[in-house]
């Protein structure tokens, strides 16, 4: 496949979320019932956001949520199924690797299932993680109300 008209994109202003949604309906299995309001409230938190496009056609995204130094966290990568294998998912993870916001912090962490390869290609290494994890089963409708409902 020719990519050479591909184009990675950093604005967060020009993401169609109703496109977003459908990407990660298609290619991400663990973020397939995405709300409209919840990638807004995701996106508009997170730096970098990266995405990738096909004309008018959004085919790849991720998003780092950082401190700036210390530690930073990659979340949601993915490329359309059609475009994997042409180098997209590569550069799309560099990209965020790039950022000013990334560049410089000490560990930069990720969550994967099946991709631990792809990732060890970049760089990144298989740790004996002590991570451990919260489910909060609140709705996030009902989060975000309440965070609306504070904020004086
Ligand atoms: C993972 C993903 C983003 C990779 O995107 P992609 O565009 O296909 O990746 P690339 O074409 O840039 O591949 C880069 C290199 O990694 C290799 N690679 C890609 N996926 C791989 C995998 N699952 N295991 C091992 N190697 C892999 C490619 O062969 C390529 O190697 P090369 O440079 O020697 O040719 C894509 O497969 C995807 O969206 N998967 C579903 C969502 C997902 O699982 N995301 C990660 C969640 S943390």
């Amino acid at each position: 496949m020719d990519c050479s008209h591909i184009q990675f994109c950093l604005e967060q202003s020009k993401i169609n979320l109703e496109q977003l949604q459908k990407l990660l309906e298609i290619g991400a299995f663990w973020a397939k019932n995405r709300t409209i309001e919840g990638l807004s409230i995701a996106i508009a938190n997170s730096n970098p956001v990266v995405t990738v496009w096909d004309r008018n056609l959004l085919i790849g995204f991720a998003r780092a949520t950082s401190d700036g130094i210390y530690r930073a966290a990659i979340w949601d990568v993915v490329i359309h199924p059609d475009y994997r294998g042409n180098g997209l998912g590569l550069k799309l993870v560099e990209t965020v690797l790039a950022h000013p916001q990334v560049n410089k912090v000490e560990r930069v962490y990720l969550t994967t299932t099946n991709q631990r390869s792809f990732y060890e290609r970049i760089g990144f290494e298989r740790n004996n993680t002590n991570t451990m994890v919260l489910y909060n089963n609140t709705c996030i409708e009902t989060i975000y109300q309440h965070q609306t409902s504070e904020v004086f």
